[in-house]
């Protein structure tokens, strides 16, 4: 039985992570944290997540040192990133194994890393030994780490598609232009934001930070990871008036047109995902929805050419709280204590 213990256990992708652990039987939920709700019980706070022993577990304040921490297996940080540094470096060494939902620990550049995250970097030498999250990719860096980066939602719902396209990336010209609409819980947490909130979006659209994204880097950092080329990502992200889930669009202009051979694409893609339990090809892309994701840990995507236009488009889709958040982060948590990876998940 794991001992896990979840900072931040009220917000967004806190809860994401009650509701998905809470009815396993091999770990067990030991300490909730969030100053908001502490001392009252789930049931109190979450009824639909209140199951089974842990019904009565009582949210308490966020701790003030690590001593509380150190009985744990594992420690989620569902927290704001400067929250997550405090907590990784003072968790670092404990043999407490941290899983960091935040996007603290994802640019291996510091100088980029305080550009975009608008801070100082005050853990920057945990950064070496962090593991980006990206499952599929990172699988037997994971098994053996003790700080996982969790992938952003947004870079989630691009990387995969890629990763599984890496054969093929030389193929294409330096810039990739990315197009993203997400519910509004991937976009300022559980207080609304004016800006940001639902009743701002609802019966609107709007793009939103579209000059200095943070998971543009992250996207650049890792899609120049799998390829020699060196890709610049213009980067729009958007907000739907739904709560949960991401749809992607990603455009690349062929160096050659006729040298992109879709069914030997498709059939390369394909093959990889044959082994693969959460990432899903389609060749219509009518199936690319929200619906077919939220709520679930899957990664759906489709890949198109437009012979007229001469660009190779991908669509994607992910829920932002699942596969982009506290799903993936389940996943990282299952390879490193050696469970089947899709446990809690399918
Ligand atoms: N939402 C998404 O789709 C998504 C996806 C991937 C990654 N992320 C990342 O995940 C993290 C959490 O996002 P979220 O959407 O869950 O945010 P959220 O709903 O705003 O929740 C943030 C949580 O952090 C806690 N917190 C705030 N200050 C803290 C402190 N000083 N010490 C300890 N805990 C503190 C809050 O505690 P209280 O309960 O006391 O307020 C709350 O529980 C962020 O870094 C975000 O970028 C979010």
């Amino acid at each position: 039985m794991k001992n896990i213990a979840i900072i931040g256990a009220g917000g967004f992708t806190g809860q994401e992570l009650i509701r998905i652990l809470a009815s396993r039987p091999d770990v067990r939920l030991r300490k909730i944290t969030s100053n908001e709700y502490a001392g009252k019980t789930l049931l109190e706070i979450f009824p639909a997540l209140a199951v089974g022993e842990i019904k009565h577990l009582v949210f308490e304040n966020h701790p003030e040192n690590s001593e509380s921490l150190k009985s744990m297996d594992f420690v989620f940080l569902a927290t704001p990133d400067n929250v997550s540094m405090y907590w990784a470096n003072a968790l670092h060494g404990t043999g407490v194994k941290v899983i960091d939902i935040s996007g603290a620990f994802r640019l291996k550049d510091k100088a980029v890393w305080e550009k975009f995250y608008g801070m100082e970097h005050t853990a920057f030498p945990l950064m070496d030994s962090a593991i980006y999250g990206l499952t599929e990719k990172y699988r037997e860096q994971i098994k053996n780490a003790s700080l996982i980066a969790n992938p952003g939602c947004y870079p989630s719902s691009v990387l995969l598609p890629f990763y599984f396209l890496r054969d093929f990336l030389e193929l294409f010209e330096e810039s990739i232009i990315i197009d993203s609409k997400s519910g509004t819980s991937g976009a300022g947490g559980r207080k609304e934001k004016d800006s940001l909130g639902y009743s701002t979006v609802y019966e609107n659209f709007r793009a939103y930070r579209i000059e200095a994204h943070q998971h543009q880097p992250e996207m650049e950092q890792e899609i120049n990871n799998l390829s020699g080329s060196r890709f610049k990502v213009r980067f729009t992200p958007h907000l739907l008036p739904v709560f949960r889930g991401i749809y992607t669009v990603a455009y690349m202009k062929p160096k050659s047109l006729p040298a992109v051979d879709m069914s030997k694409i498709k059939n390369t893609v394909k093959a990889y995902l044959d082994k693969e339990p959460f990432v899903r090809f389609y060749d219509n892309p009518n199936d690319l929805q929200l619906k077919n994701v939220q709520n679930t840990n899957f990664a759906d995507f489709s890949l198109h050419l437009d012979v007229h236009a001469g660009v190779f488009i991908l669509l994607s889709v992910v829920d932002n709280l699942r596969k982009g958040a506290a799903g993936s982060a389940v996943q990282n948590m299952n390879i490193m204590m050696g469970a089947p990876e899709t446990m809690g998940l399918l």
